[in-house]
């Protein structure tokens, strides 16, 4: 953290976050995988990703929280209410990075809620519904696909047993995994066992229209629809030196029409479409063997659930063609949907009147990244608050966001989340 936040303005409830401890607090947890090059490489279930989860259960021991660990590893961290009784207004985000990740993508969004806890506790703040701060386990889905992992069984949308046999690239699973790190909790991982009165997840906006703005919240109405694929190629593995031309069968060529294809799809859909190629693996990955075969994955990206559709079968078209023309098999599997989501209207209004009354700038804006909290409103109301990111930049060492940014958005966090949690109930039709 470079410069010390300034003074910035307190809510009109008088409660306000401690800008120091917080921004310790994400220091903290930043030199848990700290890279060279100033990001972190905390992957989901590593002994690191142990390490943070650890440091948090500590750091909720201390604030008076209590931990339950459900069976996905999503730990829920429980502020008492006035009336107990009442499903809890949670908040949090995930501790899991990418591999090249930042310090802020996730963790600011969990000790942020931290922060809002600490800082009621500071206060003797009570409120009427119990409050909660919720890490969800494997956000990320670079170590095991899908992403959005605890948060999509959690909310029902991906099957329990089938998750914990996902592998990772080196053949482990995400069930031995959990286990072998001691995060595998004993409560059933659903909504109906944990369920959510309102939840608000703070983020930073990882792409740049905030900061070009020069606005300081980001109120997020929704976010976008996203697909994720894994393509297998599989042609002829033979020699460099002596196959002929016309006769080869090379996955990894047929692996380059379709990545053309990819960026074209992005581009024909454009403004809006997002679509990217991430992991390419040629086997044998030997300088002098024509590749026989090729693992390809495609995340493609739009708000509109209905283009994002016809994107679909352009993609599934272009493989097909692109595979044909090397005559090599081609096998496209979807395992991964998120449809595009609305965010519930009370839960966006208390994040814009947070932001009012602490009369900072503001706008609307869709969310480009998945997030858990998209998953989340599938079963309950759900919203989100953005803060700019230096350069728009993300999933990158170099992701930055500033004193001032993180202390604002704790700010509208705390502001929205008390909102939320002392009126009487939410219209959950709303
Ligand atoms: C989440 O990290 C995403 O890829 O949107
Ligand atoms: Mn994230
Ligand atoms: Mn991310």
């Amino acid at each position: 953290m470079k410069s010390p936040p300034t003074e910035l303005p307190q809510s009109n409830t008088g409660l306000s976050v401690d800008a120091e401890r917080l921004l310790s607090s994400l220091a903290a947890m930043a030199e848990l995988g700290a890279t060279p090059k100033g990001g972190v490489n905390r992957q989901t279930l590593t002994d690191l990703d142990r390490e943070a989860r650890d440091l948090f259960c500590t750091w909720c021991d201390e604030a008076g929280l209590s931990v339950r660990v459900d069976e996905m590893g999503n730990l829920f961290a429980r502020r008492a209410g006035r009336d107990d009784n009442r499903d809890p207004v949670q908040t949090g985000s995930h501790l899991d990075t990418q591999p090249t990740g930042g310090r802020y993508d996730g963790a600011l969004g969990v000790l942020a809620g931290l922060e809002v806890m600490r800082a009621l506790n500071d206060a003797d703040y009570v409120t009427e519904a119990p409050l909660e701060l919720v890490m969800w386990t494997n956000e990320e889905g670079c170590r095991f696909a899908p992403a959005m992992m605890g948060s999509g069984v959690h909310a029902g949308l991906h099957d329990r047993d089938f998750m914990m046999q996902v592998e990772d690239p080196d053949g482990r699973s995400f069930g031995e995994e959990l286990q072998r790190i001691g995060y595998q909790g004993p409560i059933p991982c659903t909504y109906r066992r944990n369920p959510t009165g309102a939840l608000i997840e703070l983020h930073i906006e990882q792409g740049p229209l905030l900061e070009d703005e020069g606005i300081a919240i980001g109120v997020v109405t929704g976010g976008q629809a996203q697909r994720w694929y894994e393509i297998e190629l599989v042609g002829m593995e033979s020699h460099a030196g002596t196959t002929p031309m016309p006769v080869r069968r090379d996955a990894l060529v047929a692996a380059a029409g379709i990545v053309t294809a990819v960026r074209a799809l992005g581009e024909e859909f454009a403004p809006h479409a997002r679509t990217t190629c991430g992991v390419l693996e040629a086997r044998p990955n030997s300088r002098n063997v024509i590749p026989g075969s090729v693992f390809l994955t495609v995340d493609m990206r739009h708000p509109d659930a209905q283009v994002l559709a016809t994107m679909d079968a352009r993609l599934r078209a272009a493989a097909g063609d692109s595979a044909g023309r090397e005559r090599v098999t081609c096998t496209v599997r979807q395992i991964l949907e998120v449809p595009a989501v609305e965010f519930h209207a009370e839960v966006v209004e208390a994040v814009r009147s947070a932001t009012a009354d602490l009369s900072y700038s503001h706008r609307d804006i869709i969310s480009g990244a998945g997030h858990d909290a998209m998953n989340v409103a599938r079963v309950a109301p759900a919203g989100m608050v953005f803060i700019p990111c230096v350069d728009g930049i993300s999933h990158n060492e170099i992701e930055n966001a500033l004193p001032d940014d993180i202390i604002r958005g704790a700010n509208v966090l705390l502001g929205a989340l008390v909102s939320l949690a002392d009126r009487p109930g939410l219209d959950t039709a709303a």
